[in-house]
């Protein structure tokens, strides 16, 4: 994470949605273009940056610049960092905040930082007058590749994670690949968890990749020939955003974006959504089980699962259970946190599996009985 900052010519990822298309802008110094992006799209908006204390005391000043430099006038909301700001109380502040800048329709929120910020920007751009158009500058390496992309808004109930939420598509994405220079390294290597994601749901060759190339991934600059952060963030994006052109509402396929949640939403919420384990380390372990979970029904080889538990623990992410610190929620509570999530239907429990490296698939048979004899197994190897 030590490369210089320099300008680069940015990738430019389409996501079509028809009338709700948008494009996607990866790059070193692409925030500097921020307002000239967002005045060719609204010529006369004013905007409103949502962001967290961290990333406003790194970024928001450029941010802000940038807005400036092309005449367009901006406040700032500034939330606590966290999970913890996913709550009904700072969507309730960042909606009044919003209400008071005089933000109108026609003018616009810019959530910078990462997918909390996003999620909950979102979700109040998404419900304040009923809808506004919002700009997505992801901050984190998790935001980037994931939470920005695709139109998933919301925040978390009493009862789970995004249980409250709207589908509201951005109207652009700049993901400036320098803004992760000043990423805590335990938050870079966490979102990586969600690039390997996307080489081992859908790509193996991308994955093949990772294996070779995702330490030039965390060292930005050069790697086989490509800047390797951008080229990973770039296979992501296009890779999400063709799940979500042909399924924007998660009626299929777009559920294979959540290889490794149902599991690792469980162990996050068990970790009472702390730092004993980031969104992206419960993702990597919620991959490994869903591996795991395949091998044992027979889908897949042992040497298989073993491939992906390898290349994540080779980039320092947990993957077995006795790595979360702190303990880990027994059998029952871990039981009830699945049943709780919302991809139960009617009883039956719905999980990503593969058949293989880059081929996972829904199942949405899987009886609560197997899933908790498998997870006993597991607790039981600690
Ligand atoms: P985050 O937004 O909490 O950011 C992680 C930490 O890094 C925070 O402390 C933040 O202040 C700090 N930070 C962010 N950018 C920084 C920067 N450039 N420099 C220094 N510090 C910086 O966490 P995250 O991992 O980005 O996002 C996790 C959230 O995203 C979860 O709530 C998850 O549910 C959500 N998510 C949403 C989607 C979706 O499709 N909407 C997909 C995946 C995850
Ligand atoms: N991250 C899951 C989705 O966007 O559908």
């Amino acid at each position: 994470m030590t490369a210089p900052l320099r300008a680069s010519e940015p990738i430019i990822v389409p996501v079509a949605l028809g009338a709700r298309a948008y494009e996607i802008v990866i790059g070193r110094g692409q925030l500097a273009t921020l307002g000239a992006r967002i005045k060719v799209l609204r010529a006369a908006a004013k905007c409103v940056v949502v962001t967290d204390v961290n990333v406003a005391q790194k970024h928001l000043a450029a941010c802000q610049d940038a807005l400036a430099a092309a005449g367009i006038e901006s406040s700032a909301i500034v939330v606590p960092e966290g999970e913890g700001s996913k709550s009904y109380a700072t969507f309730e502040t960042v909606c009044e905040a919003i209400i008071a800048a005089r933000i109108e329709r026609g003018d616009l929120v810019v959530a910078l930082g990462g997918g909390v910020i996003g999620d909950l920007a979102g979700f109040a751009a998404a419900s304040v007058r009923r809808g506004l158009d919002f700009v997505q500058v992801p901050t984190t390496l998790l935001a980037q590749v994931d939470s920005s992309v695709g139109g998933k808004t919301g925040i978390n109930s009493r009862h789970g994670k995004n249980l409250v939420g709207a589908f509201h598509q951005p109207i652009l994405v700049v993901a400036d690949t320098a803004l992760l220079d000043t990423l805590p390294e335990r938050e870079f290597r966490a979102g990586y968890a969600e690039v390997a994601k996307y080489g081992l749901l859908g790509d193996a060759e991308f994955f093949a990749w990772l294996e070779a190339n995702w330490q030039g991934v965390f060292a930005g600059g050069k790697s086989s020939g490509v800047l390797a952060r951008e080229h990973a963030i770039a296979v992501c994006c296009r890779g999400k955003a063709a799940i979500v052109a042909r399924d924007e509402r998660e009626t299929g396929d777009r559920a294979l974006l959540n290889l490794g949640h149902t599991f690792g939403h469980a162990l996050e919420a068990g970790c009472g959504f702390s730092g004993r384990l980031l969104h992206g380390e419960a993702v990597a372990l919620g991959i490994v089980l869903a591996f795991e979970f395949s091998a044992r029904r027979g889908l897949i080889g042992d040497a298989e699962a073993g491939r992906a538990l390898a290349h994540l623990a080779a980039a320092g992410l947990p993957t077995h259970l006795k790595e979360v610190a702190g303990c880990v929620p027994g059998i029952d509570a871990l039981m009830d946190l699945i049943a709780q999530d919302k991809k139960v239907k009617r009883g039956k429990l719905t999980f990503i599996l593969v058949r293989g490296i880059g081929q996972a698939f829904v199942e949405n048979d899987v009886s609560a009985a197997e899933v908790r004899a498998f997870l006993a197994d597991k607790l039981n190897q600690k």
